[in-house]
């Protein structure tokens, strides 16, 4: 009988390939099957950052998402569709797995925060062994890039996605010492609304495709912009304290 091949859930960082780690690099370049999600119209970011490891044999899984943003992720249409399409990849990746070959599935930043390789692990981690390798996330990429420290000593870090209604962004805001926004896009201006009202708009820092080659960093108060692009986020440092 074939022994069945291994998951790997791989973390491939922010943007910059420099920031992919050694053990990454080495499972990529070993995977005879690469898996990476993208949109319907894009290239594969993961796929892009990661290309300089993959071997020149490597079959490639593309996933590609029935919808980003075309429709409300809260209608029935949204997650029947995203359902079937998890299932399916899920099912793809299976077959691989079932004849014995391993699948590297390329994650962006950190595997297991806002990945959707969550919903493949879900799906495949009874059946198959999964390994996930942890990547530098989007975040910590980002205030590296801005230079901006987040948290001393006692201070609460808080991650929300944008996405929530601005009540309980404000909520979650309000509570918090340091803070970072993810999925911004065009949540962007209720985003900077809800901000200016906690009177933390000021403080806040964008930062556009942290780490890639055109990323950019701008204060939030000085954005002009009504939306934001996929690979963006805000930073909200800490006030500093002594020492
Ligand atoms: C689906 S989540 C995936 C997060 C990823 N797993 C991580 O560890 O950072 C995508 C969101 O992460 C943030 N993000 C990830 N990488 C980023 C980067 N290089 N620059 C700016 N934002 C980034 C953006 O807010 C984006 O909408």
């Amino acid at each position: 009988m074939t022994r069945a091949g291994a998951l790997y859930g791989i973390g491939i960082g922010p943007g910059d390939p420099e920031l992919i780690t050694l053990k990454a690099a080495r499972l990529i370049g070993a995977a005879p099957v690469v898996a990476y999600f993208a949109r319907r119209d894009a290239k594969g970011n993961a796929r892009a950052i990661a290309e300089a490891h993959l071997r020149a044999d490597a079959e490639e899984l593309r996933l590609e998402y029935p919808y980003t943003t075309e429709i409300p992720r809260e209608s029935e249409a949204y997650i029947r569709a995203m359902q079937t399409f998890y299932d399916m990849a899920a099912e793809r990746i299976a077959a691989q797995l079932s004849a014995g070959r391993d699948v590297a599935v390329l994650c962006e930043g950190d595997p297991f925060l806002y990945g959707s390789f969550m919903y493949l692990f879900d799906r495949l981690r009874g059946r198959f062994a999964v390994d996930v390798v942890p990547g530098v996330t989007g975040m910590s990429g980002c205030w590296s890039r801005a230079g901006t420290p987040m948290t001393r000593d006692i201070d609460t870090l808080t991650v929300v996605p944008a996405t929530l209604d601005s009540q309980r962004l404000a909520d979650m805001l309000g509570m918090a010492d340091a803070a970072v926004v993810m999925k911004v896009g065009r949540h962007l201006g209720r985003l900077r609304e809800v901000l200016r009202r906690l009177g933390r708009l000021d403080d806040a820092v964008y930062v556009e495709r942290g780490t890639m080659a055109c990323e950019r960093v701008v204060p939030l108060a000085e954005l002009d912009a009504a939306e934001a692009p996929y690979f963006s986020l805000v930073l909200l440092p800490a006030v500093r304290r002594a020492p």
